[in-house]
C-alpha cells in the first residue's frame, strides 16, 4: 500500500486545544494500558547506554504518550533517566499530571517546541512516539537533519503501519475502545464525557485520525531512503520493526553519532 498523507483533524491549527487534548489524553491512556511500546524499551536503553545519555527530550509529546511508563521501567532496571516533554501545542494539564506522577523526574516545556527545529539547549536523546507520520516527507527529513546537525541521538517509534491488519483493527475497535475507556482517562473532565457520549466528536476524531495515521506511516524502506543521502557519516543507524503482543509492528529508527554532544 503506497503512503497517503490524508487530512488528520489533530493537525489542524484551528482545532481547539481542548479537543486536541481529548485525543492525546486517550492515546496516552491506551499506550500505557496496552504497553504498546514496551518492546522498544531495551533498544532505547541500549542506545542511551552506548551514548552515556540519561536524558530524554520527547518531541510531539501530546498527552505524554508512553514516557511515564518508559521512565518508570528504566528506573526499575537501574538506568534512571529524566525526561522533558515538548509539543507544538503543549497539553499543559497532561504534562503537569505526568510531572506529578513521576515525582518530578519528568518535566516539560510550557512554550511550543517545533520538532523540525529543536534548540540545542534541550539536551538528551530526541524521541518521537506515534508522531513522525504527522510530517510530510520534507519536514520528516528535516527532523532527522536537525538532530544530526546538532549531534543529537534520535529515536522515532510508530505503532501504526500501512497494513491491512492495522486498518481493519482501527475500523473494528476504535469506537468500542473509545466508548469503554473514556471514563477511565485522566484527568477526569465532564467535557470529555460530553464530547464522547453526547456529541461523539472524540470517537469520530480517534477513528478518522487513527485510520489516516496508518496510511501515513513511513515504512522501513522509506526511512532508509531518508537517511541515505544525509551527511551523517559519523552516525550509526538502526531501522527495523518489532512485534507487539497484539500483532502490531513497531517501526523504528534510531540514530546516534560516534560521540554525542547532547
Ligand atoms: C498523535 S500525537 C502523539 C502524541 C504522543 N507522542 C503519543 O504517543 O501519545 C501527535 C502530536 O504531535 C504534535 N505535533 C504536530 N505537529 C508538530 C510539530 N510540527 N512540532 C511539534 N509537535 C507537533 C501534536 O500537537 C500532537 O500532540
Amino acid at each position: 500500500m503506497g503512503r497517503r498523507h490524508l487530512f488528520e483533524l489533530e493537525d489542524q491549527h484551528w482545532l481547539p486545544n481542548q479537543l486536541r487534548s481529548l485525543v492525546t489524553d486517550l492515546l496516552q491512556y491506551q499506550l500505557t494500558t496496552f504497553e504498546l511500546y514496551k518492546p522498544i524499551i531495551p533498544h532505547l536503553k541500549k542506545v542511551m547506554q552506548t551514548t552515556d545519555c540519561h536524558q530524554i527530550v520527547d518531541l510531539c509529546s501530546g498527552g505524554g504518550g508512553p514516557l511515564l511508563q518508559i521512565q518508570e521501567t528504566l528506573v526499575k532496571e537501574g538506568y534512571p533517566v529524566s525526561v522533558t516533554l515538548t509539543d507544538k501545542y503543549p497539553n499543559l494539564e497532561a504534562f503537569r499530571r505526568i510531572r506529578q506522577l513521576s515525582g518530578n523526574q519528568i518535566d516539560f516545556k510550557a512554550e511550543p517546541v517545533e520538532a523540525t527545529n529543536v534548540s540545542s539547549e534541550l539536551k538528551g536523546i530526541r524521541t518521537l512516539f506515534t508522531s513522525f507520520h504527522h510530517f510530510q516527507p520534507e519536514a520528516a527529513k528535516k527532523i532527522i537533519i536537525d538532530a544530526v546537525e546538532k549531534n543529537a541521538v534520535i529515536g522515532i517509534f510508530e505503532f501504526t503501519e500501512r497494513r491491512f491488519y492495522n486498518v481493519i483493527g482501527t475500523i473494528l475497535l476504535t469506537f468500542l475502545l473509545v466508548l469503554f475507556q473514556t471514563p477511565f482517562v485522566r484527568p477526569f473532565k465532564w467535557s470529555r464525557l460530553f464530547w464522547t457520549y453526547v456529541i461523539p466528536f472524540s470517537p469520530f476524531i480517534c477513528f478518522w485520525d487513527g485510520m489516516v495515521s496508518n496510511f501515513r506511516t513511513y515504512s522501513t524502506v522509506e526511512l532508509q531512503d531518508m537517511i541515505s543521502d544525509m551527511k551523517s557519516e559519523t552516525y550509526t543507524w538502526e531501522i527495523n520493526q518489532l512485534k507487539s503482543k497484539f500483532g502490531h509492528h513497531i517501526t523504528y529508527l534510531i540514530g546516534h553519532p560516534a560521540k554525542s554532544g547532547q
